[in-house]
């Protein structure tokens, strides 16, 4: 049920706050400026003053990220957004280390020297992919949970010498009911005892079939720490990337998701952005969550700033007004109005869905003290 704080009808009304109250408790209720009222009540009350009634409903105010698909032939390829996941100890974090490592353009620039959640990967190909660092199967669930199915890919990292354990299982059901295809990577084939055989054995019995078994999910034998197959891997990622024609239209206001942020000291609060569709532009303006913002400075993954950042690129965003959450939306919307009428209209549905509370009437407030 919808439902308004009395100071914001207020507000709304432009009338005080300490009148409503007032005409309230005339009509029976006792309730204090910062209590929620219903929709209800606030058309009665509003009538009460010789105000016309508008309700302003989601519709009216609410960015509808689906209204606007793109065009077919507005679509470009994207880079593969992709996911490593894998019980501990397994070699999830070594193998991302690796495969940065094979960056041919982080190489030429000297290498990575700022570590955000997610970064991009250049292969000897020329073919991009993003990879989102180990966010734990917690964050995974969570971000699907609101809505935000960035990942394209799974890498499931299985050790050789270890096989199925509890989490390895996790991860599968987690990217199954995400809908994800998989990649198997058979990690520590350098150690004795590593039986990656037995492995492609056991998925069997978790209705992953890898190719060697017959089935089509890619398996990959690696070794992050002797660095062996690494190209293989990167082949089987392009290959499935192929495979999901991943197509974004570059040319609209930017959307993404943020992956992670905090408050810097030095720099106030940060987001990193992994962009979905669009290109995200310094001056940009923008609603995320119940923040809003203007794009004072976008960094990259390699530390450099940037002026705009288009689909799959990860980037951290300064200029926010706080800190969101991880898995929320950024919209890039018209002007700073738009974006603070956004920003307080969540606002306000967050606190009236924390104080949603029924107005007591007298008689409840008085059988109460009886
Ligand atoms: P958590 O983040 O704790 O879940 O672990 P992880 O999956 O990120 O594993 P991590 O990369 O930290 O590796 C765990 C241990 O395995 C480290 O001691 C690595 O050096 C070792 N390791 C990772 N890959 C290989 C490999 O290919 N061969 C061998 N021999 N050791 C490896
Ligand atoms: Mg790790």
């Amino acid at each position: 049920p919808e439902a308004i704080t009395v100071q914001e009808l207020s507000k709304r009304m432009g009338e005080k706050g300490a009148d409503l109250v007032k005409t309230l408790f005339k009509m029976d209720m006792m309730v204090t400026v910062n209590q929620t009222i219903d929709a209800d009540t606030a058309e009665l009350l509003v009538e009460e003053f010789g105000h016309i009634v508008k309700r302003v409903s989601e519709a009216d105010v609410e960015i509808d990220t689906n209204k606007d698909v793109d065009p077919e032939e507005t679509l470009k390829p994207r880079a593969p957004v992709v996911t490593i996941m894998g019980h501990v100890d397994h070699g999830k974090t070594s193998l991302l280390d690796a495969l940065r490592g094979t960056d041919v353009v982080a190489g030429e620039a000297g290498g990575i020297t700022q570590h955000i959640g997610a970064y991009k990967v250049t292969t000897k190909d020329g073919a991009e992919i993003t990879f989102l660092d180990t966010p734990g199967h917690e964050a995974f669930t969570e971000m699907r949970a609101r809505g935000a199915n960035v990942t394209d890919i799974v890498i499931l990292v299985v050790a050789a010498d270890d096989g199925l354990m509890p989490q390895t299982i996790e991860a599968i059901n987690h990217t199954k009911a995400a809908g994800v295809p998989m990649i198997v990577a058979i990690n520590k084939i350098d150690k004795d005892g590593a039986n990656p055989q037995k492995i492609r054995e056991r998925l069997l019995e978790h209705e992953v079939i890898v190719e060697a078994m017959s089935g089509d999910v890619q398996d990959v034998e690696v070794s992050a720490l002797k660095k062996l197959n690494l190209d293989k891997l990167l082949d089987a990622i392009a290959l499935q990337a192929e495979l999901l024609e991943l197509k974004a239209n570059p040319d609209r206001a930017a959307e993404g998701t943020v992956v992670e942020a905090k408050l810097d000291k030095g720099r106030g609060p940060v987001a990193t952005i992994l962009v979905n569709r669009g290109t995200l532009k310094v001056g940009d303006v923008f609603v995320v969550g119940t923040e809003s913002g203007k794009v004072r400075a976008l960094i990259d993954d390699k530390g450099k700033q940037v002026k705009t950042a288009g689909p799959a690129s990860p980037v951290e965003v300064l200029g926010l007004s706080g800190v969101p959450s991880a898995g929320e939306t950024l919209s890039v919307v018209e002007n700073e109005a738009r974006a603070r009428e956004v920003a307080s209209y969540r606002q306000e549905q967050a606190t009236s869905r924390r104080t949603a509370i029924a107005p007591a009437n007298l008689d409840t407030m008085f059988s109460a003290l009886a």
